[in-house]
C-alpha cells in the first residue's frame, strides 16, 4: 500500500490580530478588496485553479453577509481585471460563468439581506450570459438600500481614467464645460464609482489577500487616502474574523488626510 503524505499547509490567522475589533468604533463605510490567492489555495490542495475560484465565490457570499451585518455601506470586490483576459481560455470561461452561478444561487439571499448589486467595468465586452446575469441581479436588487455590493468586473483603473478624460474632453469640445471649470469633482463624477453618493466613492479601507502588496490597477484615483491592509490569508480562507481584524487595524490607524489631528496641533 502506498501512503501519500500531504503536508499540512499553514492557514494564516488574521494578521494584526493584536488589535481588538470594536463593533461600536469607527467603521469604514466603503471597503474594497483585491481577492487574491485562489490559484495558490487550489494548488496547495492539488486541485485545478478553478476550484480555488469556486471556493473564492463562497467567500464572497460569506464576506458580503458579514460586511452587511456590520453596517458597511459599500463593498467593492475586484472580481476580474482588464488584464485577466491574458489567462488561459478555460480559466477565463470559468470566471465568466461564476457570476451566473453566484447570482443563480445567491440573489434570494441578497434580497433577504437587503443588499443592492452593482457592477462597474467594461460590461459590454463580457460574454452575453455574464452580462445578462449581472443585469438581472442589478434589476432584482435595485430597491434594496442596505450594503451596495459592487463588483469590479472587466475593470481597470487606468482605462477608467482614460474613459473619464475622453468624456470630459467631449463636454469641453461641445462647449458644455470650460477647461478651467474642471476640478476634482468633475473627474470623480466621470469615474466608474461616479454612481455612488460623493461621500461613499472612495474606499476608506483596501484589503488585499494572499501576501501580495500591490494595487494592480485598482481604483488608482479613489484610493488616494485609503488605508491599505495586506494579509497573507488566501482569499478562499478569508472569513469574518479576518475582515474584523482588518477593520480593527483600520480603527487604530491615525488618519490625517495630510493635516494634523487636534492632539498634534497642541
Ligand atoms: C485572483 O486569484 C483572483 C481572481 C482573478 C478572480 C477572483 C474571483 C473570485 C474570488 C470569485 C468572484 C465571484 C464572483 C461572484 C464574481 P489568482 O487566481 O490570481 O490566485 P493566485 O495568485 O494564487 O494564482
Amino acid at each position: 500500500m502506498v501512503l501519500r503524505f500531504f503536508p499540512q499547509k499553514e492557514k494564516y490567522t488574521p494578521d494584526e490580530s493584536q488589535f481588538e475589533f470594536d463593533p461600536d468604533g469607527n467603521l469604514p463605510k466603503h471597503i474594497a478588496i483585491i481577492m487574491d490567492g485562489n490559484g495558490r489555495w487550489a494548488k496547495n490542495r492539488r486541485l485545478p485553479r478553478v476550484a480555488g475560484h469556486k471556493e473564492g465565490m463562497e467567500t464572497v457570499k460569506k464576506i458580503t453577509k458579514h460586511a452587511n451585518r456590520l453596517g458597511v455601506k459599500v463593498l467593492t470586490l475586484y472580481a476580474f481585471s482588464t488584464e485577466n483576459w491574458k489567462r488561459p481560455a478555460d480559466e477565463v470561461n470559468f470566471l465568466m460563468q461564476l457570476p451566473v452561478d453566484f447570482f443563480d444561487t445567491f440573489v434570494p439571499e441578497l434580497i433577504a439581506e437587503n443588499v443592492q448589486v452593482k457592477v462597474m467595468g467594461y460590461e459590454e465586452y463580457l460574454p452575453e450570459h455574464t452580462q445578462k446575469a449581472v443585469e438581472d441581479a442589478m434589476e432584482q436588487t435595485k430597491d434594496n438600500d442596505g450594503l451596495i455590493l459592487n463588483f469590479a468586473l472587466n475593470y481597470g483603473s487606468r482605462a477608467e481614467i482614460v474613459s473619464a478624460v475622453r468624456e470630459i474632453s467631449k463636454l469641453v469640445e461641445t462647449d458644455q464645460l470650460a477647461a478651467d471649470q474642471i476640478d476634482e469633482k468633475t473627474i470623480a463624477d466621470h469615474l466608474m464609482t461616479g454612481f455612488l453618493p460623493a461621500d461613499l466613492r472612495d474606499p476608506e479601507l483596501v484589503i488585499r489577500t494572499s501576501g501580495e502588496e500591490r494595487i494592480s490597477n485598482f481604483l488608482l484615483w479613489q484610493l488616494a487616502y485609503s488605508e491599505l491592509y495586506f494579509t497573507k490569508a488566501l482569499w478562499p480562507d478569508f472569513d469574518g474574523e479576518h475582515l474584523e481584524a482588518a477593520i480593527a487595524a483600520f480603527q487604530q490607524r491615525n488618519r490625517r488626510f495630510g493635516g494634523l489631528n487636534e492632539e498634534e496641533k497642541k
